[in-house]
């Protein structure tokens, strides 16, 4: 089960959309859910809001987690940065989890894997593959997304392809 996290402040985005394409091309089945973090609000700002926590105990029941973030300034959004700092560290407990970055431009590639990566590693993720970045005009038909597939299909639980 495959549990989509977008930390975008649009909600329905592009990057919500890629997400859901990913873990898709990636375990064959539909995520078994969404969290558009932009909807917790003002409880992320604070601690043990019941919706947050809500939201917590469905990442941390994924099998493995597409984590999703559009490029702000070089970097993850600080809306997706207030949902994570919500996990102890190594609370993930090792949970299979793929960086994804949507951006205008190639300049900031290396972003999933510079930025977002080392987080949630922190959180206890296992992230087994390189993060991916896609471009926002075409992630629908990248040719980096194929060759991503290739290397992330190995390290997605058998019980999901
Ligand atoms: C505040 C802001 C900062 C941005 N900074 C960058 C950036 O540093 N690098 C980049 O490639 N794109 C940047 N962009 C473009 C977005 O990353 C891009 O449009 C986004 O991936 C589109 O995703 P969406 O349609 O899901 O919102 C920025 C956009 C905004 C609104």
């Amino acid at each position: 089960m495959t549990v989509v996290v977008v930390g975008n402040p649009k909600p329905n985005s592009r990057t919500r959309a890629a997400a859901e394409l990913v873990a898709r091309r990636l375990t064959g089945q539909e995520p078994s859910a969404v969290i558009e973090v932009v909807e917790l609000g003002a409880g992320l700002l604070g601690w043990g809001d019941p919706k947050v926590a809500e939201a917590k105990a469905t990442v941390l029941s994924a099998g493995s987690l597409v984590v999703a973030s559009p490029t702000f300034k070089a970097t993850y959004t600080g809306l997706l940065k207030l949902f994570l700092d919500q996990f102890g560290q190594g609370e993930l407990g090792g949970i299979p989890t793929f960086p994804l970055m949507l951006g205008a431009a190639y300049n900031h590639a290396l972003a999933p894997e510079l930025t977002l990566r080392p987080v949630l590693v922190e959180i206890g993720a296992s992230c087994p593959a390189p993060g991916l970045y896609l471009l926002d005009s075409d992630y629908e038909t990248s040719a980096d997304l194929d060759a991503w597939l290739k290397v992330a299909r190995k390290f997605v639980p058998a019980v999901a392809r």
